[in-house]
Formats: C-alpha cells, sequence, structure tokens
C-alpha cells in the first residue's frame, strides 16, 4: 500500500457534512480506471457508477443536457447527499455507465471528498467503498474489513455523518423519477420541485438503476425484519442473537440481556430518520461482528422520511 502524507484545507462555511457512506474512487473519464473499480469490487459490469466534483458547475462537463429540474435540485440540494441522472456526454466512458445513455453525478459535502476531487482535476467516479451486495461502510475500518487487498489506498476522514447512500433522481424523465431513496425524502424533492415525483423503477420494466437489486447493503448474518410484537417469539427460538429496536432517546444505546440463558445484542437506535441513518450501518457491521445466528430488526414507519432507512433494510434482509 503507498501511504503518502496529503495535506486538507477544511473550508469552514461549508454545509454540514450530512455526507453518505465511504467511496471507492478512480477518474471518472479514464475507461481503464474506472473498469478497476469494478474489478475491486466485484461488482457487475451492467450497475453504472456515481462520477462526482468538487463544483456544481462541474456537473455540465459530464451532461449533454442540464434540464431545469437539475437546475433546481443542484441548487437547493448540492453540495450534498443527491445524484442526479442526467444525459450523458460522448466524453464520458460506456464503462461508468454500464453502456448507458445517463451518467449519475454528485457534488458531495465532505471537506475532504471535495479537496481530493479537486486535487484529482478530474470527475471521481466512485460507488461505495465495499464488496458488492455488502454493507456499505461508514468509517475507514468498515472498507479495510471488505476491501483490504485489492485498493491503493484508504483516506480516513472519521465516521460519515450521513450513513446511508445518496438519494438518485432521473432528471430526465417527465414526471422526475426518485431511483432509489436517500437523505434527500420524495417529501423535499416535491417541494423544491413544485411538481409531483415518481418513486420507484421505471413502469416500462426497464431498469433505470441497475444497482436496486432485491439483495444488496447486506451483512453475512441472516437479518429478518420484524414488527414490535415479534421481537419476543422469534428471539425465543435463537440462541445468540441481535436486536435492533427504535427508541425515544436522542442517542444511541447498547446493552447484552441473557433471556432464558441466550446472549441477546440490543442496540436501540433513535428514532429519527436523520439519526438513525447516521448509524445504522455501523450498528449492522458491529452486529455482523458479533458472532451471532440472527439480526432481528425492528421496522420503522411507512412514511418519506423513513424511506431511505427501510430500503436500506429490507435489501439487507433479502436472500
Ligand atoms: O452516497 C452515494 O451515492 C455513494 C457515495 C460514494 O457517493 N455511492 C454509492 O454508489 O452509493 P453505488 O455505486 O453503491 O450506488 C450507485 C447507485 C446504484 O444504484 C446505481 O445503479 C445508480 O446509482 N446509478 C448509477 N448510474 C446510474 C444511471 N446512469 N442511471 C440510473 N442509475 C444509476
Ligand atoms: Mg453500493
Amino acid at each position: 500500500m503507498d501511504v503518502r502524507p496529503i495535506t486538507f484545507t477544511v473550508d469552514p462555511s461549508a454545509p454540514d457534512p450530512t455526507e453518505t457512506v465511504y467511496g471507492l474512487g478512480a477518474n471518472a473519464l479514464d475507461p481503464r480506471a474506472v473498469a478497476s473499480i469494478f474489478e475491486a469490487k466485484g461488482r457487475p459490469a451492467s450497475n453504472p457508477v456515481i462520477a462526482h466534483v468538487a463544483d456544481p458547475a462541474d456537473a455540465r462537463t459530464l451532461a449533454a443536457d442540464w434540464p431545469h429540474a437539475a437546475a433546481v435540485l443542484a441548487q437547493r440540494f448540492w453540495p450534498g447527499p443527491l445524484t442526479l441522472v442526467l444525459p450523458k456526454r460522448a466524453t464520458v466512458p460506456d464503462v461508468l455507465t454500464a453502456g448507458g445513455p445517463t451518467v449519475a453525478v454528485r457534488c458531495p459535502a465532505h471537506p475532504v471528498a471535495r479537496a481530493l476531487i479537486a486535487a484529482a482535476g478530474v470527475p471521481v467516479a466512485a460507488p461505495s467503498a465495499n464488496r458488492s451486495t455488502e454493507l456499505s461502510p461508514t468509517r475507514a475500518e468498515h472498507v479495510r474489513k471488505s476491501l483490504d487487498g485489492r485498493i491503493d489506498m484508504i483516506l480516513n476522514g472519521g465516521p460519515c455523518p450521513g450513513g446511508i447512500e445518496s438519494t438518485v433522481v432521473d432528471v430526465t424523465a417527465d414526471p422526475v423519477r426518485l431511483l432509489r431513496p436517500g437523505l434527500v425524502s420524495a417529501t423535499e424533492l416535491v417541494a423544491v420541485l413544485g411538481q409531483p415525483v415518481a418513486v420507484g423503477p421505471a413502469a416500462d420494466g426497464v431498469a433505470k438503476s441497475p444497482g436496486q437489486m432485491a439483495k444488496h447493503y447486506s451483512p453475512r448474518t441472516p437479518v429478518v425484519l420484524v414488527s414490535t410484537d415479534e421481537v419476543e417469539a422469534l428471539g425465543r427460538n435463537t440462541r445468540h442473537y441481535g436486536l435492533i429496536w427504535w427508541s425515544p432517546q436522542p442517542e444511541l444505546s447498547e446493552a447484552v440481556g441473557y433471556p432464558a440463558g441466550q446472549v441477546c445484542r440490543v442496540f436501540g437506535l433513535p428514532a429519527d430518520p436523520e439519526r438513525a441513518s447516521a448509524l445504522l450501518y455501523d450498528t449492522l457491521h458491529k452486529l455482523d461482528l458479533s458472532n451471532l445466528e440472527l439480526i432481528l430488526v425492528e421496522m420503522p414507519p411507512d412514511t418519506p422520511e423513513w424511506a431511505g432507512v427501510r430500503d436500506r433494510l429490507i435489501r439487507a434482509a433479502a436472500t
């Protein structure tokens, strides 16, 4: 591994870094560099990768067109946890877009990510820095656990304050389509656009966001989603299990219980979508390392604000 000192200046006027997860970066304009990302992750070539820019204006160097919705959303949410799917320019390599006519672009808010992209001087292609289908990393040590030996370097920027991947919005569709829920909710998109937003894959059956595979973001330990009433009954038949529940407290709580000679590792996550997102993957990583037979997760409410967390939990539990 190549270890070199890098100095970053953090801009104190930058917005809150609601940053999402660690990314595995390479020059988005170099097909060989992008191909090496697919190789390191074991990612199917059919799943396109997001290009990251340091400055919102740089998105237009990748997009063949800049629809009104893109201008409105970028103005409000960039830098931040929102990805826009746009018509691609001919200069954007096909390997990045999985051969498709669109390119996904995002301007991240984290000062380290932005400084890295600015120093690179090119848009940086970056999927989440984990082996394909595994849990996304929200700490440098999660990246090391998943990709050690397969990548050149890890930049440790501390725990990610956002915690789940960006909201992906297709602005080439009419109406604009929410492809992946995240920290920017459908409610916020509608409010900013002043018009309705379609949700989920396009009705014509064409996979517009191929990364929306049923099994994704998964720990190695089986995950079972439960209602509050089911927790006790399911736990009774398992010797070692984990439990995530939603607590009225603003902080994470952690406890170990010994019901009937069993071992149960319990995390109470704050019942607030933003706080819960920031802690979700880290908690799943911890439970995954605890030698459990099962991870039980209480399902949060079915509201737009919880859509990102619910989406990740449903995919984590898919078999
Ligand atoms: O927060 C994030 O989005 C993180 C950080 C590193 O930026 N990245 C991330 O990348 O989650 P990844 O590759 O794990 O997920 C990218 C998602 C996938 O669902 C992919 O299918 C979708 O974006 N996507 C990429 N390009 C697309 C395109 N041209 N059209 C539709 N969906 C696209
Ligand atoms: Mg990913």
